[in-house]
């Protein structure tokens, strides 16, 4: 069966892309598995720029088709930043919490209604000869001053979806997967590998 390089060091994507990719006709290996320690920079100014970026270097290296993807948040009214900083916002060594509470505090000094905020994630499929996919998924919501729930990560405790009632953190792990942007830019992704694998075959 053919392998499929999931190119993340996040033990927990990994786990959620195998459960979404079981039912394919793929291997999913992981850079620990292929022996692979590279860590790529991510210098992209967009959220595809990286994922491609991520993608084929692995791809590269490890001659597999390979699954990128990535992700942050996006603020109006602070014109679409941390965007692709999202991870890195609050300087290093900063925690989920030093970097949402820097975020309400900047919305709060700007003494802004608006709070309109979206997640934006690309998942990218690169494979060895260069062919490359990209599929993207984001979900509104706006930014709220109280932190709220202790479920997911990152932002999620500030990010409140008036259709739900609840900040991101406050949703289950099942829900959070059917509307989150990471949900659909997969599940996007993964219609896109099927039509791969029936023109290469799977093997
Ligand atoms: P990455 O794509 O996993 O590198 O994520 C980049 C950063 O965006 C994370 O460190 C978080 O700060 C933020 N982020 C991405 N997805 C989510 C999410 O689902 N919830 C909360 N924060 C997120």
């Amino acid at each position: 069966m053919r392998k499929l390089l999931v190119a993340t060091h996040n033990q927990g994507k990994i786990l959620e892309y195998r459960s979404l990719l079981a039912g394919l006709p793929l291997e999913v290996t992981s850079l620990e598995a292929e022996g692979i320690a590279l860590d790529v920079n991510e210098t992209g100014v967009t959220f595809a720029e990286n994922a491609v970026l991520k993608a084929c270097t692995y791809a590269r290296i490890s001659g597999l088709w390979t699954w990128a993807d990535d992700s942050g948040l996006e603020v109006d009214a602070l014109d679409g930043a941390p965007g692709v900083y999202s991870a890195r916002y609050a300087g290093p060594g900063a925690s989920d919490r030093d970097r949402y509470l820097k975020l309400v505090d900047e919305l709060q000094s700007m003494n802004t209604r608006d709070r309109a905020a979206r997640f934006r994630c690309v998942v990218a499929i690169c494979l060895p000869d260069g062919e490359t996919i990209t599929t993207d998924g984001h979900v509104e919501g706006e930014i709220v001053d109280e932190p709220r729930g202790s479920n997911g990560f990152g932002y999620d405790p500030v990010f409140y979806l008036s259709d739900h009632g609840a900040t991101m953190a406050e949703l289950s792990q099942e829900t959070k997967n059917q509307i989150s942007h990471r949900g659909h830019a997969a599940r996007a992704a993964k219609l896109a590998l099927a039509e791969l694998i029936a023109d290469r075959g799977a093997g």
